[in-house]
C-alpha cells in the first residue's frame, strides 16, 4: 500500500556565483494517512524548503532538480501552476509559524476562511460562513460566531493559529503540512495546538508533517521522526525507538542536551552542539557532520556515509550505524 506522501531523492537547488548548489539533497520520507511525521534539524539544515516544495512553492530561482513528490501515488514535481493549485490548499494544507504574518489584517477572520473555503469549494457565502463557524468551533476557539466578525488584532495568539489552521483546513486537506506552528507561542498554547494536531489526526485521519526545531515537540506529538543535517536526512525512525537508540552521533548530540521533560527549558531553539551546520556552499569532504562529530573516524574525512537502512522504518547515515558484525 502507498503512503499518503511519499517523497523520494528530493533535490533543491539555488543559483550561487555561476552554477547551481544542492541546499537540499536527496531528501526522502513518507507520511502515511492518520500519521505525524516530525521534520527536525538546526537552522538552514533544509526543513522549510522541503515542505515549500510539496507545495510547489519554492521561491525562485530555486528549483526541484532531482526527486519524486506523489501525493495518494500522484506525482507532483513538474506539474504547472495550474494544476498546482487545487493541490495547495486543496489536498495539502499548510500552517506557518508567524500567525499575525500570514493573516490579512484588514479582513475579517470569517472573510478569510470563508475566501479559503470557496477558493476551493464554490457555494454560497452563507452557506461557507456556517462551515467557517463549524470549524473553528470544532478547533475549540470560544464564540466561534463572534469571532467571526473580529479582526486578526482582536484575537489572542493561540486564537490566530487556531484561525490559521481552519484556513488550511478549509478545503478538507489529507495532508496539513505545519512549518514550526508553535514556535511563536508560549508553553501552554504550544501545548494546546499540539493536542490539536492529535485530535485532527484521530477524527479525520489527516496526515501532519510537522516541522520543529524543538525535539520536545516531537517527542510528545510525532509518531515518527527525520532529522535533517546540511540539507539530508541523517536519520530516521519511529519516534520512541530513535530517543530510545539514537543511530547517528547528530541525534544523540541533540537528545543528549535535551532538558528533562517537564522541566522549564527555553523553548524553541535546538540545544546547541558546538559548532555550525556547514553551508550548501562549502561543505566539507566526507560526512558533512565529521567536524562536529564526537565519534569520528578517519574514513568520515574523506567519504561521504551512505544511507544504511535498518528496516522497519529506521536508518541512518553514518558510518557507525552499519550493523555489527556477528562474532
Ligand atoms: N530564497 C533562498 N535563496 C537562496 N538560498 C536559500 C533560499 N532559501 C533557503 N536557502 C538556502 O537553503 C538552506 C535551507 O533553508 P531552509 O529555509 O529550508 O532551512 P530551515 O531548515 O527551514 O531553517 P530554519 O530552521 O531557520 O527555518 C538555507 O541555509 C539557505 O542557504
Ligand atoms: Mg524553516
Amino acid at each position: 500500500m502507498s503512503a499518503l506522501l511519499e517523497v523520494r531523492d528530493l533535490e533543491i537547488v539555488f543559483p550561487f556565483g555561476g552554477k547551481e548548489l544542492a541546499v537540499v539533497r536527496g531528501v526522502s520520507f513518507d507520511v502515511g494517512r492518520g500519521e505525524i511525521v516530525g521534520l527536525v534539524g538546526e537552522s538552514g539544515s533544509g526543513k522549510s524548503l522541503s515542505a515549500l516544495a510539496l507545495l510547489g512553492l519554492i521561491p525562485p530561482p530555486g528549483r526541484i532538480r532531482r526527486g519524486s513528490i506523489r501525493l495518494a501515488g500522484r506525482e507532483l514535481v513538474g506539474l504547472g501552476e495550474a494544476a498546482l493549485r487545487p493541490v495547495r490548499g486543496g489536498r495539502i494544507g499548510l500552517v506557518f509559524q508567524e500567525p499575525s504574518a500570514a493573516l490579512n489584517p484588514v479582513l475579517t477572520v470569517g472573510t478569510q476562511i470563508v475566501e479559503a473555503i470557496r477558493a476551493h469549494r464554490p457555494m454560497p457565502r452563507r452557506e461557507a460562513r456556517r462551515r467557517a463557524e463549524e470549524l473553528l468551533a470544532r478547533l475549540a476557539v470560544p464564540d466561534p460566531r463572534r469571532r467571526l466578525a473580529e479582526y486578526p488584532h482582536q484575537l489572542s495568539g493561540g486564537q490566530r493559529q487556531r484561525v490559521l489552521v481552519a484556513i488550511a483546513l478549509a478545503a478538507g486537506p489529507d495532508l496539513l503540512v505545519a512549518d514550526e506552528p508553535t514556535t511563536a507561542l508560549d508553553v501552554t498554547l504550544q501545548a494546546q495546538v499540539l493536542d490539536l494536531f492529535r485530535d485532527l489526526r484521530r477524527d479525520l485521519g489527516l496526515g501532519l508533517l510537522l516541522i520543529t526545531h524543538d525535539l520536545a515537540v516531537v517527542a510528545g506529538t510525532c509518531d515518527r521522526v527525520a532529522v535533517m543535517y546540511a540539507g539530508q536526512i541523517v536519520e530516521c525512525g519511529p519516534t520512541a525507538e530513535l530517543f530510545a537508540a539514537p543511530a547517528h552521533p547528530y541525534t544523540r548530540g541533540l537528545l543528549a542536551s535535551l532538558p528533562e521533560i517537564g522541566s522549564p527549558a527555553p523553548r524553541g531553539e535546538l540545544p546547541a552542539i558546538p559548532g555550525q551546520v556547514p553551508s550548501a556552499g562549502d561543505l566539507p569532504p566526507g560526512c558533512p557532520f565529521h567536524p562536529r562529530c564526537e565519534m569520528r573516524l578517519a574514513e568520515c574525512a574523506t567519504s561521504e556515509p551512505e544511507w544504511i537502512d535498518h528496516g522497519a522504518g529506521r536508518g541512518a547515515r553514518c558510518v557507525l550505524a552499519r550493523p555489527r558484525e556477528v562474532a
